[in-house]
């Protein structure tokens, strides 16, 4: 029987899940699939862990995310196809929700689809190698509660672990001798730990965004962000605010490239992630910034020089859980046999034409156009729920919009849900005055 490993059960590990249990749905013959995960359960970044580091097995912890994380973009743009808000709660809910109602939603599609069985907890991957004669892989698991490692053979093997969890931490001169705090985002967990605090944050981009804004909304005394391209261009509240980028920190005063200096008391590395694959060999490692499109791979998901591995949810993203979806189905549908692949010269053409329309991209609205582009692509060839993309693209231009009206007010709008036509209601609090993100709180009707 052919066998399928999937590494990662995350959303885009769990899409490949259900990918393959809606096809046996169908009556599809379909191959048997282990997933192995790292982490005690599922929902990978979306899983929260109150630790840092390393966790109870020595394994560097997975989880980014923080306490009171609420969506950074409308649920409308990244609702499943086949499972919608209003079914999983039973009613429709406000555009923004907390991690918790994510997790939720992300986790009742596959309760329902059964598919945990298939998935086999604490058991990191830790290495996987290709046998170019037998035209198989095998994959070195640890058994963590066992502390047994082992290895299987298959003969897919789809690569789904995320690359938002290890930090790049550049250094700037006299972080090592700062008498305050220093962290990357990715250990930052609780912003009521910088109340009252004068916080410098490194960075332009989401993590940097939010980050400020939770310490800002938690009542940090100031909040002042860094940029070392271009600022945010928010209209951001009076204690906060953007600078040139750190030259150097001297005890606790910060040092920037326009001569301005500010006394801090902590500082959060907001400076993004690394696509980091220890598990993997030279020749099926991916190496890429964070971006739209990267490299060598057919349809954002095949691997050219080896393509029975395949990656899901690689990209830099807009769209995030219905593309998960729309790579997951191609892929599947690839190692059932309906998709067939082109030869490799074709496959490299057709990558690279996606590079260089990415390189022309100049601004975020281009981008989600692009990346709405590429799902419609992925979602055509496949019998994934098709659904209204330019209507997704909208609600992203929306979103925008509200970000550039009022940066501490932007959710509290609400979107039509693309898939089931219904409007969203509005939240029952103001995002800044809603200090509780659990689920009850957030779903509570007034
Ligand atoms: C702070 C933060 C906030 C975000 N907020 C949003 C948001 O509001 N909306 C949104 O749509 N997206 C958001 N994202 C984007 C996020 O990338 C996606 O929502 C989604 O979690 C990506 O899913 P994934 O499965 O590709 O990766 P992950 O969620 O990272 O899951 C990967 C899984 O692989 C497992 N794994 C890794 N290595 C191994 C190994 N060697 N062996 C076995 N298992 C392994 C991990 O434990 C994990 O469970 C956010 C990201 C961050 C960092
Ligand atoms: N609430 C939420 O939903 C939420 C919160 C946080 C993060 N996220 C998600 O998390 C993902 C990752 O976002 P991210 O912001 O962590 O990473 P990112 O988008 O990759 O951005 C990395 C940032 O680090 C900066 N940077 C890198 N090296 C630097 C250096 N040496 N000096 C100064 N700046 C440097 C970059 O600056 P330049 O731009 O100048 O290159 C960029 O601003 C995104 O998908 C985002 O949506 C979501």
């Amino acid at each position: 029987m052919t066998r399928v490993a999937v590494i990662g059960a995350g959303p885009s590990g769990l899409a490949a899940l259900r990918a393959f249990q809606s096809a046996a749905k169908k009556k599809a013959k379909i191959p048997e699939i282990v997933c192995f995960e790292k982490q005690d359960d599922w929902g990978g970044l979306w899983k929260y862990t109150w630790r840092t580091g390393l966790d109870e097995y020595g394994e560097p912890v997975h989880c980014s995310m923080y306490r009171y994380l609420w969506s950074n973009g409308p649920k409308e743009g990244l609702e499943f196809a086949d499972y919608s808000f209003e079914e999983h709660f039973g009613k429709p809910i406000p555009s923004y929700p907390p991690r918790a109602v994510l997790w939720d939603y992300i986790v009742g599609r596959v309760k329902k689809a059964g598919v945990r069985k298939w998935i086999r907890f604490n058991s990191p991957v830790r290495m996987v190698t290709y046998d170019k004669k037998k035209k198989k892989f095998h994959v070195t698991a640890h058994d963590r509660p066992k502390d047994r490692m082992y290895t299987e053979e298959f003969d897919h093997v789809i690569c789904a672990s995320g690359h938002f969890s290890t930090p790049n931490t550049p250094f700037f001169e006299g972080l090592d001798s700062f008498n305050g705090r220093v962290l990357h985002a990715h250990d930052f967990r609780d912003a009521l730990e910088f109340k009252g605090k004068d916080v410098l944050i490194v960075g332009r981009s989401y993590s940097a965004e939010d980050i400020g804004s939770q310490c800002w909304k938690y009542g940090a005394k100031s909040v002042t962000t860094t940029y070392r391209s271009k600022p945010m261009g928010f209209k951001w509240p009076k204690n906060f605010e953007e600078r040139p980028l750190l030259q150097k920190v001297e005890g606790k005063t910060a040092y920037f490239k326009d001569g301005s200096t500010k006394e801090v008391d902590a500082i959060i590395l907001c400076t993004g992630y690394q696509h980091y694959f220890p598990f993997l060999p030279e020749d099926l490692r991916l190496k890429t910034t964070n971006r739209l499109w990267p490299a060598n791979l057919y349809k954002g998901v095949v691997w050219q020089d080896n393509p029975r591995f395949f990656y899901i949810g690689m990209q830099d993203q807009f769209y995030t859980f219905n593309m998960f979806d729309a790579q997951a189905w191609y892929v599947r549908d690839i190692i059932l046999g309906r998709i067939k692949l082109p030869k490799p010269d074709a496959m490299k053409k057709d990558w690279k034409k996606w590079l260089k329309r990415e390189e022309k991209l100049q601004d975020a609205e281009q981008m989600i156009w692009f990346q709405g582009d590429y799902v419609k692509d992925l979602i055509q060839a496949t019998d994934y729920p098709t659904f209204d993309i330019e209507g997704v693209n909208k609600t992203f231009m929306e979103w925008e919009h509200h970000k550039m009206e009022d940066i501490m007010g932007f959710r509290n709008n609400a979107y039509r849900s693309l898939m089931t036509g219904t409007m969203s209601p509005k939240h029952h609090t103001p995002w800044k005055d809603a200090l509780d993100d659990s689920m009850e709180a957030y779903l509570q009707t007034k």
